[in-house]
This record gives structure tokens, sequence and C-alpha cells, in this order.
């Protein structure tokens, strides 16, 4: 089957030009003036671009004593109705499971999604089995893997698993990932908050400052860099934060950071909104910051510090939120984001000059392709790559409603929000998932993307080379004449 779009302007990472694109068993297959034969897609007045990668997303988790709402049927369908054509969901092993085990489970469920999708695993404990079993993910494609530094008693890792882990996945060739906040203060001051009788969603924002995520991000740093492997640092909301990477990259550190859609357009005021309801359905971590906080990551945005924008969607409905009625730690951790991402990126981004169209398929398409070795079969227009395709038109608008979205949650944290710049036709491998602006995805159309790992890369890193190599003896014992 061939599939023409017609009259559009290509904009890509790099460049934008006027251009045709043909499309053939869903790849790219000619890209030029004038092509002519098959179903034809009018793109006149429109960009022509790779469609979005989210690569943070929680499909169906079990988390917080519930499982997140989006399952990989909505969540995928909700990504495709925004323009973004694959996303990269946490495999999230139990106590004592094993990583394999626990991607067979996600597998499992990943068989009904419209779009395609790859996995991070994530180290949620440490042992021998989790060792063995970073092998035997990095030769199942899954090659990222995520540790997380808070939620103390639950998914938490210290800092010697922290490196054990990083030097493994150094080792095999892997990229290394953190939820960066000091789990043990965050611990602390929840307790002291809950003692002091601040139980309500407010108490979720002062129990998680911005000196948690920047302290957590540097140690996180300095480790990755010990071990020789190189660091993407997820949901980056702060300043402090955001200083250690730009801090890192400046040296010449392979570290990414990761700004959301959410902390780069809503404020920390939502906490203290006096609906209960409205406060809680926003509670994620790191919490939302306030104006200056969201200057810096915008700033990074602007001048590449910080390299992708995703979403962390993860999806709590109001009744699932309302765990935590009198006790803000018991609010499931999450917010949904899938198919808002691409249009409050292109109004709050483009439409305000602060990221050109180029730039923009960067964060939300093309580094991400790149960072993770998906590219150019993801986050390219090229000829070869697959046809996962946005027609964004910049002229269509719509106000954000959860009465219209695709997500399964009964809210939208967006809601009320005017957007310009919306998806005319979406494609998966050359499939058409949105038609003129109409959602027409299909179930189990979406396949798993395994990943290569990088060990030549990640051989050259460390400045401490091999820490287990013979070290000299330069001295032992006592000094001989006394201090
Ligand atoms: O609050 C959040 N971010 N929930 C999802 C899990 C995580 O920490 O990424
Ligand atoms: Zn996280
Ligand atoms: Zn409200
Ligand atoms: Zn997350």
């Amino acid at each position: 089957m061939t599939t023409i779009i017609k009259n559009g302007t290509v904009v890509t990472a790099d460049l934008s030009y006027k251009a045709d694109v043909r499309i053939e068993n869903g790849k790219i297959t000619e890209i030029g003036q004038g092509l002519k034969g098959g179903t034809e897609l009018d793109a006149t007045g429109c960009y022509v671009m790779p469609g979005g990668i989210d690569p943070h997303t929680h499909l169906e988790m079990p988390f917080m004593g519930t499982y997140s709402a989006d399952d990989f049927e909505s969540g995928t369908r909700a990504a495709l109705s925004g323009g973004t054509t694959m996303v990269v969901d946490f495999v999230l092993p139990g106590q004592g499971q094993g990583l394999m085990d626990a991607a067979q489970m996600w597998h499992n469920k990943s068989g009904r999604a419209n779009c395609d999708y790859s996995y991070h695993m994530a180290v949620t404990w440490w042992g021998e089995k989790v060792w063995e079993g970073i092998a035997d993910s990095v030769k199942a494609g899954i090659t990222s893997f995520k540790h997380f530094m808070a939620y103390k008693g639950a998914l938490m890792v210290n800092d010697d698993e922290l490196f054990s882990s990083f030097r493994r996945v150094g080792d095999l060739g892997g990229l290394a990932m953190v939820h960066a906040e000091n789990g043990d203060v965050v611990a602390e001051l929840t307790a002291k908050l809950l003692a002091e009788g601040n139980t309500g969603p407010e108490g979720h924002a002062y129990s998680r400052p911005p000196q948690v995520e920047g302290e957590a991000t540097n140690r996180a740093i300095m480790i990755a860099d010990m071990a020789g492997v190189p660091l993407y640092v997820v949901h980056v909301s702060c300043e402090d934060a955001h200083e250690a990477i730009r801090r890192a990259r400046a040296a010449g550190k392979r570290v990414w950071g990761e700004p959301l859609i959410q902390h780069l357009t809503l404020d920390e005021s939502e906490y203290f909104h006096p609906d209960w309801d409205h406060a809680a359905r926003r509670v994620m971590s790191p919490p939302f910051r306030n104006k200056e906080h969201q200057a810096s990551l915008w700033a990074g945005l602007m001048s590449g510090s910080l390299s992708v924008v995703a979403t962390d969607h993860c999806a709590f409905t109001t009744e699932q939120k309302r765990f935590g009625v009198g006790n803000f730690a018991k609010i499931p951790n999450g917010t949904g984001g899938l198919e808002d991402r691409i249009p409050m990126l292109w109004t709050h981004g483009v439409g305000t000059g602060r990221l050109t169209p180029n730039e923009f398929v960067a964060v939300t398409s093309t580094n991400i392709a790149k960072i993770l070795n998906l590219y150019p079969k993801k986050g390219a227009v090229l000829v070869g790559a697959d046809a996962d395709l946005v027609v964004l038109d910049p002229e269509k608008e719509k106000v954000i409603s959860a009465s219209t979205q695709q997500s399964a949650i009964d809210y939208n944290v967006f809601e009320g929000q005017k957007v310009k710049g919306l998806p005319r036709y979406v494609l998966t491998r050359g499939q058409v998932a949105v038609d003129d602006g109409a959602v027409k995805t299909q179930e189990g159309h979406g396949k798993f993307v395994g990943r290569e790992a990088r060990p030549a890369v990640n051989r050259a890193l460390s400045q401490w080379k091999d820490l287990t190599a013979p070290r000299p003896v330069v001295r032992t014992g006592i000094p001989a004449t006394g201090v």
C-alpha cells in the first residue's frame, strides 16, 4: 500500500523544506517534489514532522496500592491522538522479582498497543539475580535502566546499590537513568509534616523541596561518572537539578536532562487550590515548582542544556487520588499528559518564539531517538525510516478538556487551556491513526522495538577507568618517626 503526503513542509531537527513524502509498507521510500500515486493526504499549510516519542510513561503500572489507569490501549490511543507515535514505558519488577519475568508481564500487557513502544527496565532492588538480569535485559533489547532514589521502603535503591548497578549497566554499554530525589530526606519531611497536621495535598509539595532534587541529581551524576556510565535524569523540575546537569555537560560528561510538559506549564499554585481533588490530581513527584524554576527549564530547552520533553504519563482517577484523603503520602503520585504534550509544547514553545519548529522536533522526538539508539528508525524523516509521522496544522485550535480526551481518567490537568497547533494526520508505520483530526487507531498495531547497547561509548567514559584494577600499594603501617 502506498500513501503520499502532499504539499506540506517537512520539518526535521535540522531542516525545513517543501516536499512530498512517499510511504510504502510502513516506511518512507521517497521524499521529493510532485510525487504521485497511491492514497494522497493533503498537507497544505502543514508541517510534516517525525512523530513524537514520549520516553517516559507508566501504563497499567502497579504503584502505591493500585494500578495507573491508562493501559497500553488507552495510553497509546491518547498518544497517537496528540501526535505521539512511540512511547517508552518502564518495566517495574517487584521486590525479589527477576527482570525478565517482569519484562514478560509488560509484554503481556503491551500486545494491545496502538503504536510502537519500547521499554526501560527499572532496578527496584539489588542482588545477584538483578546483576544477571541486567545482562539478559540488554540482550532482549532493553538497554536503559531506571533507578529510584526516592520512594523509600518501596522502590528506592541506596548509593551502594546505585553504584553497583551503574557499573554493571556501564560495562554492558547501557544507559543509566535516575528519578533523582533524596528519599531519606523526603521520608523525614513527610513524617514531620504529617505529625504537625499538614495532611493535605500541599504537604506533598512541602515534603519535596527543590533541594532534595538538586542534591540527588548531583549525587547521581558523580556516581555515574565514577561508574563510567552515561546518565539520563528523568523529570527535571527545578533549577537546582538543572544546574547540576549543566555543570556536568560543560565538563564533558554524557548527562541528559528531561523536563516534563507539566513542569514547563503548571506551577506550585495548583497545590493551593481550595478544592482538595483539584490539588490531589496534580500530586506527582517531583511536584510543580514556582515560576523561577519554570523559567530555568525553558532556558535549558532553549540553550540545549536540557534535551527532551516528556510527560511521565502516570494517570490516576479522582477515586484513586482519594486514597490519600487525610494523608497526602497515600495520594498515588502521577499525572497524565500523553495526548497534550505536542500541542502544549507547540503552543507554549513555538507559539511564544522560545523554540523554533526544528528545535521542537529535536526535543519531542529526534534527541531521544538518538539518546536511546532508536535513530534513524524513529525520530527521522528520511528514506528508510519508519513512517511514524505527524502532519501538524499550526492554525488548528482547541480547548483541552477531559470530556473529549482519549485517556481513561475523569479529568485533565490542562483543563481549559487553549492550544494552537494540532495534528491533521498522524501515521504509525504508515497507517493513518488520526485522519483529518478524527482518531482511528487499531488495537494491537504497535510493535515492541528493541535497542542495541553501546559498549564502546561507555568504555571511553570513566575518568577513573576501572576501579577494580590493581592499584600500587604506596605505603603501609604507621609513620616510622611518629608525627
Ligand atoms: O509522580 C510520579 N512521577 N509518578 C510516576 C512514577 C515516577 O516517579 O516516575
Ligand atoms: Zn519518577
Ligand atoms: Zn479544579
Ligand atoms: Zn515516571
